[in-house]
């Protein structure tokens, strides 16, 4: 198999059990989204833009209840899931979407043509993320605004959370194997979004908690199916390191407090 297909299965796995797994993502980081999307005091006809939309939940929300009467352009580029977004949007007659399949890195940004241009948990997968936030910067117009939403720590954990700990290490090697940068949101966003010309730079982090059982499964679902295939390719963990980590998760006791991540939501603005 060759490289990028391997890293997309990473990503992708099984597309059901992927796209459900994104269901549950979304529904973990929705609220902490939609509170600060009700702050940016973006015009109802105004254009946007979506850097990896993955099922398409965010672009959806733009478009409906931000944009209304503008439009959303959405690229991801796992055509499984580009296409699931597409499906959902037609599912919910929300016709002021464009979604692209296409790599970021090829992506035709174009020039002054959005006001909002928003990412979430896109950019610390990335090699090469500060050049896609500059290319998001030449597709702005004068005025408009960046929304970037990424990964400060992946899992916080408090109390009695030792079943987590091999989850959350494998995913931060998993992250940095792509070439990415686990903690991107904190470390390197913000000096990418200055570097690139933006100002009025805004900074807060969220740490979203949700239904503990939902995290349990999200986290089983992740490490059973494409974490699993990636670890043992790239030698990080055995099969059986993996299937003790799901067991020790599975029994654990819920003596203790889990959120998928912390996140930096940083707000830039053309000058
Ligand atoms: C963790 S998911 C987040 C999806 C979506 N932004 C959300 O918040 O629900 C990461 C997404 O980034 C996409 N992605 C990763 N690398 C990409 C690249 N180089 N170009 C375009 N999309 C990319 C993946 O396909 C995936 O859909």
């Amino acid at each position: 198999m060759d490289q990028d297909a391997d890293h997309r299965s990473y990503l992708l796995g099984d597309t059901e059990s992927a796209v459900y797994r994104y269901r549950l993502f979304n529904r973990v980081h929705e609220p902490a989204t939609r509170d600060r999307m009700a702050t940016l005091n973006i015009a109802p006809d105004a254009h946007v833009l979506e850097v990896g939309c993955g099922i398409g939940e965010t672009a959806c929300l733009f478009a409906t209840e931000l944009v209304p009467a503008g439009h959303v352009v959405a690229f991801d580029r796992a055509p499984e899931l580009v296409e699931t977004a597409r499906q959902t949007a037609l599912e919910r007659g929300i016709d002021n979407i464009t979604f692209v399949c296409s790599d970021a890195a090829e992506f035709d940004f174009g020039s002054e043509r959005f006001d909002l241009a928003h990412t979430r948990f896109v950019l610390s997968y990335l090699n090469g993320a500060a050049e896609i936030v500059g290319k998001i910067f030449g597709a702005m117009k004068k005025g408009g605004l960046f929304f970037g939403e990424e990964i400060v720590q992946s899992y916080v954990l408090v109390g009695e959370t030792a079943a987590y700990e091999p989850f959350c290490k494998w995913f931060g090697q998993l992250i940095e194997a792509g070439g990415g940068q686990a903690d991107y949101g904190l470390r390197q966003l913000p000096a990418d979004v200055l570097a690139s010309g933006f100002t009025d730079m805004r900074a807060t982090a969220q740490w979203p908690l949700e239904d503990q059982s939902l995290i349990v499964e999200m986290v089983g679902l992740a490490l059973a199916s494409e974490m699993k295939h990636n670890l043992t390719r790239l030698g990080i963990a055995s099969e059986a390191e993996i299937d003790a980590a799901v067991a020790a998760l599975n029994a654990t006791h819920r003596n203790f407090t889990v959120s998928p991540a912390m996140v930096a939501q940083i707000i830039g603005r053309k000058p």
